[in-house]
């Protein structure tokens, strides 16, 4: 049995939420069965990571969500009889319940909840060290979550991960959401699809007008926080630099990974996710508010040559640290 966090009193919206992104990943929700992009973008990152994971390593993965990288992980050191210690971190309740409810029944497992609220009620992110209690990982992976973490949190970040590995330790981390001047010019970026579904919405005749209702102040605060959904991409440098000054040294690759027309509708819908369209009501008006937006930023990405009508291409990039 897993040990640590575990999640209580969940909402029927965030075990929806959990069972949505999920199945984003696995058709169906059956692990046998993951998204084609899925097990191509992190099929990369585990064959970097697994030759630093030895029998009885300490394994952090940063940025579980609903535990698409710890899952393929797991298989892939189950094959080879391998076995680990796994510390999962991840801010994001609905998520992080739902992950704890696929391998929350194997052994050497344990969940942290990486954002907790201060006496003032406001909500901060926990330290490295705290939720690692002092051990020092042998490897940290960190799966399509560094483009979330604001650029400015970075460097401190890179410090934090540098302080919390053995000294003969590695981070292994991807990411489809990063600016580089080696992408591809017929690949796009991760996100592209679903921030431009964010802009088409924008101005959508219904959303305004729910906006309106709302009064300036809320109305304000809810698109920013929507903006934060798929925030702009940053720079890889920005990642490299941060892990250059904590030390670390940097190899670096890069994929590109086929994004299939049918799950990128299924990722945008999961309701995290779909609230870029708020505040047209959840359900039906929303989704197919997006659907139709989506098949228009789809059609214009494959008009780039970055796809065709049944996909799209988005360009991971994945960085190897040791120090
Ligand atoms: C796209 S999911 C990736 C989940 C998993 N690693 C995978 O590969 O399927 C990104 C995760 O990063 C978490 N996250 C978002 N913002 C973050 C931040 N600022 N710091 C740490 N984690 C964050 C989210 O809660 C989410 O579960």
């Amino acid at each position: 049995m897993a040990t640590g966090w575990r999640p209580e009193s969940l909402t029927d919206l965030q075990v929806a939420d959990g069972e949505a992104y999920h199945q984003a990943l696995y058709h169906g929700g059956d692990i046998e069965l993951p998204a084609g992009w899925h097990k191509r973008s992190v099929e990369k990152l585990i064959d970097l990571s697994l030759p630093h994971i030895k029998e009885g390593a300490l394994v952090v993965d940063y940025g579980s969500g609903t535990g698409g990288s710890a899952i393929e992980l797991l298989k892939n050191l189950d094959e080879r009889n391998v076995s680990v210690e796994l510390v999962m971190i991840d801010p994001l309740v609905s998520w992080f319940a739902k992950a704890r409810e696929i391998i929350g029944s194997r052994e050497g497992v344990h969940f942290e909840i990486s954002i907790q609220t201060d006496s003032s009620g406001k909500a901060k992110f926990r330290r490295l060290n705290d939720m690692l209690g002092g051990k020092k990982a042998d490897v940290i992976i960190s799966s399509s979550t560094l483009h979330l973490v604001p650029a400015k949190a970075i460097s401190d970040l890179a410090s934090q991960f540098a302080d919390c590995l053995k000294p003969e330790g590695v981070l292994v981390w991807n990411s489809g959401d990063l600016d580089s001047d080696f992408r591809p010019i017929n690949s796009a970026l991760l996100h592209d699809p679903y921030r431009s579904v964010r802009e088409i919405l924008r101005n959508d005749e219904e959303r305004r007008k729910a906006l309106l209702k709302m009064g300036k102040n809320e109305s304000d605060k809810s698109e920013r926080r929507l903006d934060r959904i798929f925030p702009s991409p940053f720079p890889v440098e920005i990642i490299l630099d941060a892990m250059s000054d904590a030390g670390f040294s940097t190899e670096l690759s890069d994929r590109v990974v086929e994004f299939s027309s049918v799950d990128a509708e299924r990722f945008v819908l999961v309701p995290r996710l779909a609230e870029i369209a708020a505040p047209l009501l959840a359900g039906e008006e929303r989704d197919s508010a997006i659907r139709k937006a989506l098949s228009i930023s789809l059609a214009r990405i494959a008009k780039q040559g970055k796809g065709n009508d049944g996909f799209y291409r988005s360009h991971w990039i994945y960085g190897l640290h040791s120090r």
